[in-house]
């Protein structure tokens, strides 16, 4: 059912003690679409993210998930609300084999389907396949962010946040990346929420895009809109790819 709100994020104030990271940021994000999430460093871009798991908590505001208040849920519950992320820097688990780490993005709930969910990630991302016994901290960078989407992936997630897919990579890498994404959006109907520094790819990319200053959100509208504003061009797009 494309349209149904999946994310509601209203009001969310966060804290780093007495700092507030986030002003009352509201974002949406629908099922079926990709949100693209830009603004300069630190703007609170992966606090937003981090606050959706609930690390740091909310001090007010309320995100809802499918209808669910999630705000004060703990993390481990909010990741079985099939909320998945590739966090800032990847995280993979540098002396596990790739294989080791994909297992570790499988949820217990879902281990029925694991060697097909295997097969999909290879499928996406044949460079892994590869490599299924190297470990991932030996990984070039761009096979570190497959194995980081892949592995959340593994989670069977109804929304995929990702934090900076395309940060440190070569464009041939970044496309690849991002051709992945939309694949996913358009065969599967996964729905993406995604932080990007990489604004004229990311809005290209998005149904929608949101962007962020100082802990608010500023300017919201569709990819088109947002890559067609002075505002935005000037701030973001500036010295791009056009
Ligand atoms: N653990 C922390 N403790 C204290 N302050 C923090 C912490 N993490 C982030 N901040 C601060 O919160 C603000 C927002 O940071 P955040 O990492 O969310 O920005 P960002 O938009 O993701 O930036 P970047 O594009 O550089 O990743 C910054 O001023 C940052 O210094
Ligand atoms: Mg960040």
């Amino acid at each position: 059912m494309a349209g149904t709100t999946l994310l509601d994020i209203k009001g969310v104030e966060t804290y780093y003690g007495n700092i507030r990271a986030l002003n009352g940021v509201d974002v949406n994000v629908n099922e079926g679409e990709i949100v693209a999430l830009i603004g300069a460093n630190g703007a609170g871009k992966s606090t937003l993210m981090m606050t959706i798991f609930g690390a740091p908590r909310a001090r007010a505001g309320k995100i809802t998930f499918s209808g669910t208040d999630i705000t004060q849920m703990p993390t481990h519950e909010i990741a079985r609300m099939r909320i998945a992320q590739s966090p800032e820097g990847r995280r993979i688990f540098p002396r596990m084999t790739v294989m080791e780490n994909l297992q570790m993005g499988a949820s217990l709930d879902n281990l029925k389907y694991y060697d097909e969910d295997v097969e999909k990630v290879f499928t996406l991302f044949p460079r892994l396949k590869e490599r299924i016994a190297q470990r991932g901290g030996t990984l070039s960078g761009g096979e570190q962010q497959m194995l980081s989407i892949g592995r959340a992936l593994m989670a069977r997630p109804k929304l995929l946040l990702l934090d900076e897919p395309s940060l440190g990579l070569a464009p041939l890498i970044v496309k690849q990346i991002f051709d992945a994404i939309r694949e996913l959006n358009r065969t599967q109907g996964l729905t993406v929420f995604l932080v990007e520094q990489n604004a004229f790819g990311a809005l290209k990319l998005a149904t929608r895009g949101y962007v962020m200053v100082n802990g608010n959100v500023t300017m919201s509208g569709t990819g088109k809109e947002l890559l067609a504003n002075p505002e935005v061009r000037a701030a973001y797009l500036e010295g791009g790819h056009h």
